[in-house]
């Protein structure tokens, strides 16, 4: 992985021609390590919609997410992307610890996708890094060497650098685990403001805020998707046993 892993190019065409899906998974098969860790699994993904991806660990929600993002192929089935750019926030980014670079720096990587790696970026570009370093709260950090924040810093300064990008496909995996209650609420707050502006996010969680927040609670178990609750065209159900 590298110090930028919102930086994921579509893999499809462009973007529907009407307001369809934002992405799909179609009977989507992986098999790691000997045995099967997804099977069967069919998702189809909406614009303006956040859906929270739970289940116990092991599931297979971070390989769902890691396929929606291009980065594992499936053993089997495929993936369709409409949306025209894809950003993606994972469970654990490897970063060198010695990389000398600022907070600000990382998070301008998230706007590179219109540039390339250390160009100038536009003026959108800026707008969209200030904007995701003042609702992550990262203002008082901006200066400060990526590699002596702590890891709730880390995270969400890699969250504010997923937002940075402006896609309109943003998958993030456990953006709010070990963070505290404040910072936490910044992270709901960003991944709010994502999807007013009709961006589909996919948030890999089992905290219960996250849940709340959610248009649709996907579970998966075992490699399958055994609840699927507040999609597109369902009533919200019941989640509080969807943790
Ligand atoms: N490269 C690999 N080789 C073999 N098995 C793997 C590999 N990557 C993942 N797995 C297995 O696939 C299963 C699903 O892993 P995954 O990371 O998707 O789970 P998860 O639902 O994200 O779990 P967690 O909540 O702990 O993050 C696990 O049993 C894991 O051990
Ligand atoms: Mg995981």
């Amino acid at each position: 992985m590298t110090t930028s892993p919102a930086h994921v190019e579509p893999r499809h065409g462009p973007p529907g021609p009407d307001g369809a899906y934002a992405a799909r998974l179609v009977d989507v098969r992986v098999h790691l390590g000997g045995h099967d860790v997804l099977r069967q699994v069919d998702l189809t993904l909406d614009r303006a919609c956040l859906t929270a991806l739970t289940g116990p660990n092991g599931a297979g929600k971070s390989t769902l997410i890691e396929v929606l993002a291009g980065v594992r192929p499936p053993t089997a089935g495929r993936t369709e992307v409409r949306a025209r750019s894809v950003a993606f926030v994972p469970q654990r980014a490897a970063v060198p610890d010695r990389l000398p670079v600022t907070v600000h720096d990382v998070v301008t990587m998230g706007a590179w996708g219109e540039t390339g790696p250390w160009r100038r970026i536009g003026r959108e570009g800026r707008s969209r890094v200030e904007e995701a370093m003042e609702v992550l709260d990262l203002g008082p950090l901006s200066r400060r060497s990526f590699a002596t924040l702590s890891g709730g810093e880390r995270q969400r300064a890699l969250l504010a650098q997923g937002l940075a990008r402006g896609a309109d496909l943003l998958l993030v995996d456990e953006p709010t685990t070990g963070l505290d209650t404040r910072n936490a609420a910044h992270i709901c707050e960003a991944v709010a403001r994502e999807v007013a502006r009709g961006v589909c996010v996919v948030c890999v969680s089992h905290d219960p805020d996250v849940i709340a927040r959610a248009d649709r609670v996907v579970r998966l178990e075992e490699g399958r998707v055994v609840a699927d609750h507040g999609g597109p065209h369902l009533e919200c159900g019941p989640r509080s046993d969807l943790r």
